[in-house]
């Protein structure tokens, strides 16, 4: 949450920030602002909403400068207001500084600043920061003005950091925030992530809590914060900069849908191993005897990544059994989870940056489990802090409602499944059975993508209803709940997920004529049992939009409209329901006037607790 992004180099700073933060307005869009060094002057432009209300106010106006920070905002304290966002300044007009993070003890940091005569202008905590060095900054240099001021902050932070005493320079500092630092021929550039690095350079480094980074025109420096040097490796990016762009969709959600067939793919090339019914996983190598000897699983996740999770217990149990529980990451730390080395503690997250996922995962190393990551965010916070762990390799996901990642999850929790199942109680014959039945998914997905218009026409007759229950039984319990999450994120229609044989204790009062109902319903082992659900809906007057097995002719008696999907193993079915629910809920918020791409109040990674 919030995207912070720093340029210093020979081009024309104003411009490479405002593209940046385009990319990661995903991060935030309640507010965005620019500071830029020009000559004697730091120049600083605010506006509350998307950068393109910044792009306005600066109203193609040419600001002078090769170094500068720029920041989109995504509210924690102080609501969205020109005051409250960042750049923040200090009292002088000396400094300013980005931050992305919470400060917790920033009111008495507040008071006692206030004391010494600084004067506060927004309600924010970051504010403090900026007028905690320029307290040092009196009798220090600029960068040990930092590291001082760094050593008395409680909170997470990533920081850049720019000062017209010492114009070309930025100081950028990590504490629980992510930063890569983007190291192109004659310039830098510093941000939350690499989307707004890539189209510079695809060499980067990754700075690790507690670094800081003094970044000068031609050269860069990290430290701790005590100053000791840090030896930090270059990483290649593996993504281009077209991954990241809508190429022709009319937004990144769209595209995403439309990229699953190649993101499965892309998670399971070079894998899946048809003819010997397994999977093999490169970044498990290392844990391999470890898993062999696993009790237990304990999979910690948040939102989408949580359902992947819920699909992955049903899959993990019924084929690899291994007792498997699924927590929200949030909880997970504040409970007193037993733990030993028989317990893989295993993070889902497409950012891998989540604070309460990144909690939990040390909350796992701490306790002596083996700590395990499926993330596609290569580098990623989460993907450092565990001991193994395997990348989906879906590419950027931009749209904030996550689609292709949650695709690819359930694709690689398919090859852990096979892997795990194959060293335990799983047949080669079962093993083989799943594998060539996988191979099949990414064209069966491309086959639910061309109903797309047809999905759409369905979309239009729900525009109206201020309620939709989502209903799934077995691995198409988590798909409904997705269902509901993928539609009230988007289109703010309130949705419930349900487990369809929960409906009759209670969800049932609320059905009538205006509350219809999704039910997935694929052809497997509970079809009858949700065939009785559905007519218990019928039969008080609800509408039914029903995602059956194609060839399922009975269905159309019960439900209004029908969007089928192929047919494949029961496990499988996950991967393809889940297809019409993200088309249906796009169809939804673009139907009402949306801005699918950014929906009210949530953020792409949420990077506090
Ligand atoms: O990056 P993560 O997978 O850890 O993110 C977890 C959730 O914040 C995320 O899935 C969120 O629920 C999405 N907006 C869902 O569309």
């Amino acid at each position: 949450m919030c995207g912070i992004v720093g340029y210093i180099g020979k081009q024309k700073a104003a411009p490479i920030l405002i593209e940046g933060l385009k990319r990661l307005e995903y991060r935030g869009y309640d507010s965005a602002g620019i500071s830029i060094i020009g000559k004697n002057k730091i120049t600083t432009i605010k506006s509350v909403g998307k950068v393109s209300s910044l792009e306005d106010k600066i109203g193609g106006k040419s600001i002078a400068g090769n170094v500068g920070i720029a920041h989109t905002r995504w509210a924690t304290h102080g609501k969205p207001s020109d005051k409250n966002s960042h750049p923040h300044g200090d009292c002088k007009g000396n400094i300013f500084l980005v931050h992305n993070g919470i400060i917790e003890n920033y009111i008495e940091l507040k008071s006692s600043l206030a004391k010494k005569g600084h004067k506060f202008k927004s309600e924010t905590d970051s504010e403090v920061i900026v007028h905690l060095i320029e307290e040092f900054n009196k009798k220090l240099d600029f960068k040990n003005a930092v590291l001082e001021a760094l050593k008395l902050i409680k909170g997470t932070y990533g920081l850049a950091i720019i000062n017209k005493k010492e114009p070309e320079k930025i100081i950028a500092a990590r504490l629980g925030s992510p930063l890569v630092l983007g190291i192109g021929g004659d310039e830098y550039v510093i941000a939350s992530d690499a989307s707004a690095v890539v189209r510079h350079t695809n060499q980067v480094i990754y700075l690790e809590d507690g670094e800081v980074a003094v970044i000068e025109k031609d050269n860069y420096e990290v430290t701790d914060i005590k100053d000791k040097s840090k030896n930090k490796k270059i990483t290649k990016l593996d993504w281009s900069i077209e991954e990241a762009e809508k190429q022709g969709f009319d937004h990144f959600m769209l595209k995403e849908i439309f990229e699953q067939p190649k993101a499965i793919e892309d998670a399971t090339r070079g894998r899946l191993v048809v003819s010997e019914g397994t999977a093999k996983l490169g970044g498990l190598r290392d844990v391999a005897d470890k898993l062999r000897k696993l009790d237990r699983i304990i999979i910690v996740s948040c939102g989408t990544s949580y359902y992947a999770g819920l699909v992955g217990e049903y899959m993990l149990e019924e084929y690899a059994g291994i007792p498997v529980e699924v927590e929200y990451a949030s909880e997970f730390r504040y409970r007193k989870p037993i733990l030993d080395e028989k317990t893989a503690v295993l993070a889902i997250s497409q950012s891998g940056e989540t604070a309460d996922t990144l909690e939990a995962i040390r909350e796992g190393n701490n306790k002596g489990a083996i700590t395990l990551g499926i993330v596609n965010t290569v580098g990623s916070t989460i993907a450092r802090e565990t001991t193994a762990g395997v990348y989906n390799h879906a590419g950027p996901e931009i749209g904030v409602a996550s689609t292709k990642a949650f695709t690819s999850q359930l694709s690689v929790l398919i090859l852990l499944t096979l892997l795990l199942g194959r060293q335990r109680q799983m047949s080669y014959v079962m093993g083989k059975r799943i594998a060539s039945e996988m191979k099949k998914i990414p064209k069966q997905v491309e086959e639910i993508l061309s109903q797309s218009k047809e999905i759409k026409k369905i979309a239009k007759k729900y525009l109206k209803y201020k309620n939709i229950l989502y209903l799934g039984r077995k691995y198409n319990e988590p798909i409904a709940l997705e269902g509901a999450l993928k539609i009230k994120e988007i289109s703010y229609i309130h949705a419930e997920g349900y487990p369809s044989g929960e409906m009759k204790h209670g969800p049932i009062a609320l059905i009538d004529e205006n509350f219809p109902s999704v039910f997935v319903v694929p052809k497997d082992s509970v079809y009858e049992k949700n065939i009785s659900g559905m007519q218990e809906i019928k039969a008080r007057g609800g509408k039914i939009i029903a995602i059956a097995t194609e060839g399922d002719k009975e269905i159309k008696k019960h439900a209004d409209d029908v969007i089928y999907i192929p047919k494949t193993l029961e496990m499988l079915t996950p991967l393809l329901s889940v297809v019409p629910l993200q088309l249906l809920a796009y169809y939804v918020g673009t139907g009402l006037g949306y801005d699918v791409d950014k929906p009210r109040n949530l953020a792409k990674s949420v990077t506090v607790e």
